[in-house]
């Protein structure tokens, strides 16, 4: 169930090509239930004229210690916003939100991420392990400097870089996994739309069922506006806040 609670921040750490890593405890709630695929929404404190939370994906959640880990890249004025934050103040945030990738049954699964989308790679690769599944998890990126998160993911990812500086060089769809497709049982995708859309269209000429985490724009985060809504072949418009950000890529109507 949807909750909104303080978090304190425990660490801001800025990485490189404009990205930071916040550690975030809530005060008096719990992360139980928090699932990979599923985000939150996040107010931003001390900013002029920026009003709407930003969703962002739950990276990472230590149900042990209840510690949250953002990945947010600055692209505006709220992620620069968020940027600046220092340990011990407070954040207001809705969680969790979304419904998450759904990985029951996949014995083989293929995690891609690519940008910000490498964040909700962290956790569900944690999940899948736990449930005693070894995923194999490729990460692309425009330079090594892109792929920071790489660190985090407790077996060593796979890496492309569209110059080459690590792993192997061009776009992920170009990286030899792609040729064998059929070794893998689901394909799990967070990144770039047209990345996503690419990825798809082949997993479909595979035959591999293909999930894709959609980042459309949001306001209220909770079905309530409607500017999320993306069109899908079934359901007609579907709200990306509530009945996604995890699709089916074949239910999607815009990446047919
Ligand atoms: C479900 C979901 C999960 C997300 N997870 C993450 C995450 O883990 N880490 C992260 O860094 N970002 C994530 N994003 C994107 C993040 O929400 C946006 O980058 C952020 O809202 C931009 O806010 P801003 O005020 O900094 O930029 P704005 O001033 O609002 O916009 C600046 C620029 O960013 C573009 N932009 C705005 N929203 C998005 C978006 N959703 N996707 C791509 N470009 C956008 C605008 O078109 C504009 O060009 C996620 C978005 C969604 C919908
Ligand atoms: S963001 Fe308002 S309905 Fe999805």
């Amino acid at each position: 169930m949807k909750k909104q609670a303080l978090f304190r921040i425990l660490s801001n750490t800025p990485l490189p090509d404009q990205d930071f890593l916040l550690k975030l405890q809530p005060v008096g709630a719990s992360l139980e239930g928090i699932r990979p695929g599923q985000f939150v929404q996040v107010l931003v404190p001390h900013t002029e004229g920026v009003f709407l939370r930003r969703p962002i994906s739950v990276c990472d959640a230590d149900l042990r210690e209840n510690i949250l880990t953002l990945y947010i890249k600055k692209v505006g004025k709220g992620t620069v916003g968020l940027s600046c934050c220092k340990p011990g103040e407070n954040l207001d945030i809705v969680f969790p939100l979304g419904n998450g990738f759904d990985f029951t049954g996949s014995r083989k699964p293929l995690l891609l991420g690519g940008g910000a989308g490498i964040a909700p790679m962290v956790l569900l690769s944690k999940k899948m392990r736990e449930s005693g599944v070894a995923p194999t998890v490729l990460l692309a990126g425009r330079t090594e400097r892109a792929l920071s998160l790489r660190t985090l993911f407790e077996e060593t990812p796979l890496l492309c870089t569209d110059d080459g500086s690590i792993g192997e060089k061009g776009l992920i769809t170009q990286h030899s996994l792609f040729r064998d497709l059929k070794a893998f049982d689901k394909i799990f995708c967070c990144g770039p739309t047209p990345m996503m859309k690419a990825v798809a269209r082949l997993a479909e000429a595979a035959g591999i069922p293909c999930e894709v985490s959609l980042e459309n724009t949001m306001a209220c985060g909770v079905g309530a506006c409607l500017c999320c809504v993306t069109p899908t072949v079934e359901h007609g418009n579907q709200c990306v806040c509530t009945e996604g950000p995890v699709f089916d890529s074949r239910e999607l109507k815009d990446f047919r």
